[in-house]
């Protein structure tokens, strides 16, 4: 691995970003202590103060991998995620797909991957994953938007709890990507999705729509089958859960 540790970043996503167009190696992790513009999924921001989250990404060059495959990539991470945490923790981690964690019912990490696709030939050229952790309960507290969903994997500040988080987080991802052609990795996220047989609400820009949530198939996709009895195979997308 080739890291680089950063007091500060407006983006690690963004700063690897360009440092991979600029021809930075596949295992290039960048690690900031705090981002002035975290970014989350949906042109959202990720709340990113010093000292008590995790704030990496890590450059990937997967081999002839096409876009769709991608997925894979946010998948393994999620997984690698609830097992670091689980492991430093000792507390069980859930999985909101697509790659929401959650501890305690609430959320603790968010992930946001993005491809380069090559104009040549379609494939992905390189991959930015970005994997937010609150590891401690941020000094002033979550924003107002967040507060009744957001939480930490710890209560209280440990000595070395974000390195080991950082190492852990690392090695399980590392030791699933070697080996991406085995698919165990998605037993592990079915097992860990909590969506599956929930009533759920699918967000979209176009109008929401209620569903049942079937099934995570092999593909780590979402099976829901609609009100009016239509069924659909999602690949990505937001949710939410209705209680
Ligand atoms: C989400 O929950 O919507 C995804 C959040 C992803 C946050 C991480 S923090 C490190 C990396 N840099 C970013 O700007 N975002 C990701």
């Amino acid at each position: 691995l080739n890291l680089c540790v950063l007091p500060e970043a407006e983006s690690t996503n963004t700063l690897l970003r360009e440092k991979a167009n600029a021809g930075a190696p596949e295992g290039t992790v960048i690690l900031a202590n705090t981002q002035t513009k975290g970014r989350g999924r949906r042109g959202r921001s990720f709340y990113s103060p010093a000292d008590t989250g995790l704030y990496l990404s890590i450059l990937l060059r997967p081999d002839g991998m096409t876009p769709d495959q991608a997925v894979k990539i946010t998948t393994m991470a999620a997984v690698a995620v609830c097992e670091a945490v689980e492991e430093i923790s000792g507390k069980e981690t859930w999985i909101k797909w697509v790659n929401d964690i959650y501890q305690e019912g609430r959320k603790i990490s968010g992930i946001l991957t993005e491809a380069s696709v090559s104009m040549e030939n379609g494939s992905v050229e390189s991959v930015i994953l970005g994997i937010g952790i609150n590891v401690y309960p941020p000094e002033s507290g979550f924003p107002e938007d967040i507060r009744e969903t957001a939480g930490s994997v710890f209560d209280g500040k440990q000595n070395d709890g974000k390195n080991r988080l950082a190492a852990g987080v690392l090695n399980y991802f590392f030791k699933e990507y070697e080996r991406i052609d085995r698919t165990d990795y998605v037993e592990k996220y079915r097992a860990k999705s909590f969506v599956v047989g929930k009533e759920i609400t699918i967000l979209s820009p176009s109008g929401n729509r209620q569903a049942t949530a079937l099934d995570v198939d092999q593909d780590c996709h979402l099976i829901v089958r609609y009100e009016n009895g239509q069924t659909e195979r999602l690949s990505s997308g937001e949710i939410s859960i209705r209680l």
